[in-house]
């Protein structure tokens, strides 16, 4: 399905061009900072933030965007929602609906829920994170961090390791598409047990020989509530560790939130410990790309 501007619900939906005039926004809304001035294009509008999953980046960042934008939001929280009484994700969204919201950010477990809330409601649904296979404002906003690094749009020629527990990475899954189409070449790093068996890209379990080919590694949270598990080895084989870091001149990323001293060394994680570390800027870039989709969507 070509993107139709009504929904923003899979990078998969979108061209090339269709990102580039997101980020090309999203950029501009970095570049002017506080010096930003809004016109407003939310005004009178209240987005609805329907998390059934626990966030703190994607969520709160879509309320500064929100409000930034001159809008207003509702805050739905699966733990404390009508869901905990066995109401399902479209009639809970169909309530929204009713109530007059402008639209509705969706995080949920299941895999095609905003797609089936999309189907089902009159107004713009954004997907913000669903099961293992898809966060797209995420690797937006992955994207315009990236080539702000670079200095280009066009990622040819740059190789990017994405590192850690992909089994269960939706970061991962959408990061793959949208880094392919701006021209990157993409390298999943893990142990076998945590690599997928259907990787729409190059693999590898030697995270040393990898390292010494990219451009950026994209160090990914290790997610034991979803059931991975680590070997006693997993920090030596596939941290950035301190060692590793001292050797790397690339982009370092993480989506967060952050296993401190598993996937990334504390000392290695702290903003200070280098220009490369991307992984605050990655959070601030997460308010400007949101309120582009918001702005493109709802505006
Ligand atoms: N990166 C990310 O999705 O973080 P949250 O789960 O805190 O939203």
């Amino acid at each position: 399905m070509a993107w139709n501007g009504r929904h923003f619900l899979s990078l998969d939906d979108l061209s090339r061009d269709d990102m580039l005039g997101l980020m090309q926004r999203a950029s501009h809304f970095l570049d002017a900072g506080d010096r930003y001035e809004p016109d407003e294009p939310l005004s009178g509008k209240i987005i609805a933030n329907l998390f059934m999953e626990n966030s703190t980046r994607t969520r709160c960042s879509f309320t500064v965007a929100t409000k930034r934008l001159g809008g207003d939001y509702v805050d739905l929280l699966g733990a404390t929602s009508s869901a905990s009484k066995g109401e399902t994700l479209v009639d809970t969204a169909l309530n929204l609906e009713a109530m007059g919201v402008a639209g509705i950010v969706v995080r949920c477990s299941e895999e095609n829920g905003p797609q089936e809330v999309a189907v089902n409601v009159g107004v713009p649904v954004i997907n913000a994170g669903s099961g293992t296979t898809s966060h797209p404002t995420q690797a937006l906003l992955d994207a315009v961090t990236l080539t702000r690094y670079f200095g280009s749009d066009d990622l040819s020629g740059q190789h990017i390791a994405i590192v850690g527990d992909i089994a269960h990475s939706r970061v991962a899954r959408s990061n793959v598409v949208g880094l392919t189409k701006l021209g990157a070449k993409v390298t999943f790093v893990g142990p076998d047990e945590l690599l997928p068996n259907d990787a729409n890209c190059d693999t590898s379990s030697e995270f040393d020989s990898v390292l010494s080919d990219v451009s950026g590694v994209m160090m990914l949270r290790v997610q034991f509530e979803r059931g991975a598990t680590t070997s006693e080895d997993y920090r030596e084989r596939f941290g950035l560790t301190e060692e590793r870091f001292a050797n790397f001149r690339g982009a370092v990323m993480h989506p967060g939130p952050i296993n401190r001293g598993l996937e990334i060394d504390d000392s290695v994680a702290n903003i200070e410990s280098s220009p490369h570390n991307l992984i605050l800027s990655q959070v601030t870039s997460g308010v400007a790309t949101r309120m582009a989709i918001l702005e493109n969507l709802i505006g």
